[in-house]
């Protein structure tokens, strides 16, 4: 199976050598575990192989807030968003109007920006704005099937619990899951990443220590 190599240290290995291509992916995690700060990081990395990456979001915070707060990391590169190797488009203004017309605009920009990494960095408000419509399970269908015949590496980043993965649509629809946490253990907090699943991959279970520091997120050495 082709393989994206992650740029995440230590992850490549714990998935036989990155994600399989193409995919989707869901990044899981209550806020803060650093769900943005993996799916960016990818993308860099990316870009570093010259793939095109498409980062989307729909918070409605200013684009130069996030990138403000991501250009501190030593990943990030200011004369790759330059040349345009990585967009950052964010729909929440537009989609706040009309959340029927999400995936129709999510398609233009995909079709526009030929991405071979794509980030929906998080797709819980895109939910919860259709949720009341009662649209959600058509949106999500719809999305992950356009998305599948697409031919890129998808991370989708959500808001979500351990308890709230079982119970979520996305999911069952995406080959792989990977969840990130800090649980307080005997009085203090660490931060995990677990491989849920990952779609034709020996991959490896169980918790994995992180780190997130200025050079990014990085799976802890020797515990890989
Ligand atoms: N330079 C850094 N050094 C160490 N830790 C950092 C650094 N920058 C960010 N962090 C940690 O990473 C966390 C933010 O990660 P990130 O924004 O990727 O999380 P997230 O899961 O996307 O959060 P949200 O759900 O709010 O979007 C911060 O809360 C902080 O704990
Ligand atoms: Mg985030």
């Amino acid at each position: 199976m082709p393989r994206k190599t992650t740029g995440i240290p230590g992850l490549d290995s714990m998935l036989q050598n990155g994600f399989p291509f193409p995919s989707a992916v869901l990044i899981a995690g209550e806020p803060g575990t650093g769900k943005t700060t993996l799916a960016v990081q990818s993308l860099f990395h990316g870009a570093k192989e010259c793939e095109k990456g498409l980062y989307i979001t729909a918070i409605s915070e200013p684009q130069w807030l996030v990138q403000k707060f991501l250009s501190s990391f030593s990943f990030y590169d200011q004369e790759v968003v330059e040349k345009g190797m990585i967009d950052f488009i964010d729909l929440g203004p537009t989609i706040v109007k009309d959340p029927s017309g999400m995936l129709d605009i999510i398609k233009k920009k995909i079709e526009q920006c030929q991405p071979d990494r794509i980030v929906i960095d998080p797709i819980t408000p895109m939910i919860d704005l259709l949720q009341w419509r009662g649209e959600t399970r058509e949106f999500m269908h719809e999305l992950f099937a356009y998305l599948k015949a697409f031919n890129s590496l998808v991370l989708i980043t959500s808001e979500m619990s351990y308890d709230d993965i079982s119970h979520s649509q996305e999911s069952y629809m995406v080959d792989g899951v990977i969840v990130l946490s800090y649980p307080e253990e005997e009085k203090v907090r660490r931060k995990f990443l677990e491989v849920l699943k990952m779609r034709g991959t020996k991959h490896t279970t169980g918790r994995q220590l992180i780190d997130i520091t200025d050079e990014g997120l990085a799976v802890q050495a020797g515990l890989r």
